[in-house]
């Protein structure tokens, strides 16, 4: 295993979140979670999640409501499409969560990031979550200028990411590379003073954690 997985793992085993989706390995409460943080933070997120999943328990409870009592439950959320599509999307199911990648990613208003965010955490699938933290926290310890936002950042950052992921527990590595980056690895201010990755940090070593990650388009 790698130094960075194994620093990062044993970070989060001291500093992790406890978090409601984070106790299941159950899909449609993973799945629920990952849509309602795609653009709401976790303090605000989390009365919704459970207000939601007690509503709608199950895909099927969530297949059968009509679209305003699940507007409803969303109300205050904003980005209304996401529980739109979170309907569409259990009707599609026919009562079961799909069980491979291509089936989880092929749902409405699941990207790579989501798919890999279920897929890790409910099945142990070997998918790396690609996001802003994970650009943060890869392009600082491996001092990578590439920006974030081009073609071929995207494409090396990815490939970064599949390389470090604890293919023995993806889960785990996952939740730690979130938390790490919200967290320890922050945008502004991080606290490179009590962290342990600090040793082999190219960013901090060079003086560059406030120029990394790079994008071209600001
Ligand atoms: N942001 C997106 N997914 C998350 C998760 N599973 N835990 C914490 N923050 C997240």
């Amino acid at each position: 295993m790698n130094i960075f997985s194994e620093k990062l793992v044993a970070w989060y085993a001291e500093n992790k979140r406890e978090l409601p989706w984070r106790d299941t390995t159950d899909p449609y409460m993973i799945w629920i979670s990952e849509i309602i943080l795609q653009q709401t933070r976790v303090v605000q997120g989390y009365d919704y999640f459970l207000r939601f999943i007690r509503r709608f328990p199950d895909v099927a409870a969530l297949a059968e409501a009509e679209e305003d009592e699940v507007m409803k439950c969303w109300q205050g959320l904003g980005y209304y499409s996401r529980a739109r599509n979170l309907h569409a999307a259990a009707k599609s199911m026919n009562g079961v969560f799909p069980t491979t990648y291509e089936g989880v990613r092929a749902l409405k208003g699941v990207g790579d990031y989501t798919a890999a965010a279920i897929c890790s955490a409910a099945y142990g699938m070997p998918y790396a979550v690609v996001d802003g933290n994970v650009y943060r926290v890869l392009s600082r310890y491996f001092g990578v200028d590439t920006p974030i936002d081009s073609t071929k950042g995207k494409k090396l950052f990815a490939a970064l990411a599949e390389e470090m992921l604890d293919k023995s527990r993806p889960a785990v590595y996952n939740q730690a590379v979130m938390d790490f980056g919200a967290i320890q690895c922050t945008p502004q201010s991080p606290n490179c003073m009590f962290c342990p990755l600090a040793d082999s940090c190219s960013a901090l070593r060079n003086g560059l954690v406030a120029k990394l990650p790079v994008k071209q388009h600001k």
